[in-house]
């Protein structure tokens, strides 16, 4: 089977036609879409009708599942979580700040696959920064104070009883269960090393990072936000423009991502699973 492999022509993605993800794929046709999503970053397979077994099946070709803390599983599939909101919600939009996934973990995942069920008419895009690129074209001054340090990543923000997604965020439609495990702190290189390319990189950002070790944390979170306003700059980025039925897989390893809104009084569905880390 030929992949016929289209870039965006921004800063990182790729779709990828013919190959039927519904089936199980040959050897060839899994290392045939790793070697693309290690180059790409992001890969979107338009037009695949995927039940969640499939889904399932899909992305244990790429890995174990990753474990999903704090996004409670649709029924009946452990590894399943489903990103939704409704037409009439008003809570803020779920993921809307740059992130790389559980980056907070002590093995974070390699990927994420996430599948448009519901895609609303507009809005609704995801956005992909490449995080090689971003400290390939990074000043060497900001490199220099970077190199060598290590980020503390955390959940607490995000999903601790007090943070974003915690008791004070009412009416969402996703299953969040805010807990106090949120507030453990892993840490990891601020460059790391991407596994599988052998190339550098920046791994994740403010938000689920923290500080930086072994600096004061006025001092670390200087340094964090400068990270930050270089990583998501408009030029390291690709914008995702989803349909139904659309496949799209993401390497958490080299990219950030984020949800955007803007299809307030439509539905919107997709299921997510993660790969975990090989
Ligand atoms: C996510 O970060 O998993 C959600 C992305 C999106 O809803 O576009």
């Amino acid at each position: 089977m030929k992949l016929e492999i289209t870039p965006s022509g921004q800063a990182c993605g790729a779709a990828v036609r013919g190959a039927d993800l519904s089936k199980p794929m040959t050897k060839d046709t899994i290392a045939a879409v790793r070697a693309a999503w290690l180059e790409h970053q992001v890969l979107a397979f338009p037009d695949q009708k995927l039940t969640d077994e499939q889904l399932e099946a899909y992305t244990l070709s790429f890995g174990p599942f990753g474990e999903d803390p704090f996004i409670a599983p649709i029924p009946g599939h452990p590894h399943i979580i489903a990103v939704k909101r409704m037409a009439d919600e008003t809570s803020p939009v779920f993921a809307e700040s740059w992130h790389s996934d559980w980056s907070f973990q002590a093995k974070p995942p390699q990927g994420t696959c996430l599948y448009g069920k519901t895609i609303p008419p507009v809005g609704g895009d995801t956005l992909f920064t490449n995080q090689y690129l971003a400290l390939e074209r990074m000043p060497g001054d900001l490199r220099k104070r970077i190199e060598g340090k290590r980020a503390v990543h955390s959940a607490r923000n995000a999903y601790a009883p007090t943070g974003f997604y915690g008791a004070g965020d009412r009416g969402r439609s996703m299953d969040i269960r805010p807990s106090d495990d949120a507030q453990a702190v892993q840490t990891h290189p601020v460059i790391h090393t991407h596994p599988e390319t052998g190339r550098e990189c920046l791994f994740g950002t403010a938000g689920y990072i923290i500080g930086i070790e072994g600096m004061e944390p006025a001092e670390g979170w200087d340094l964090v936000s400068e990270i930050y306003r270089w990583q998501t700059r408009p030029e390291f980025q690709y914008r995702h423009k989803w349909s139904p039925d659309m496949l799209v897989m993401w390497d958490n390893r080299c990219t950030l991502h984020m949800a955007t809104g803007g299809y307030a009084g439509h539905d919107r569905l997709l299921h997510r699973t993660t790969i975990g880390a090989a």
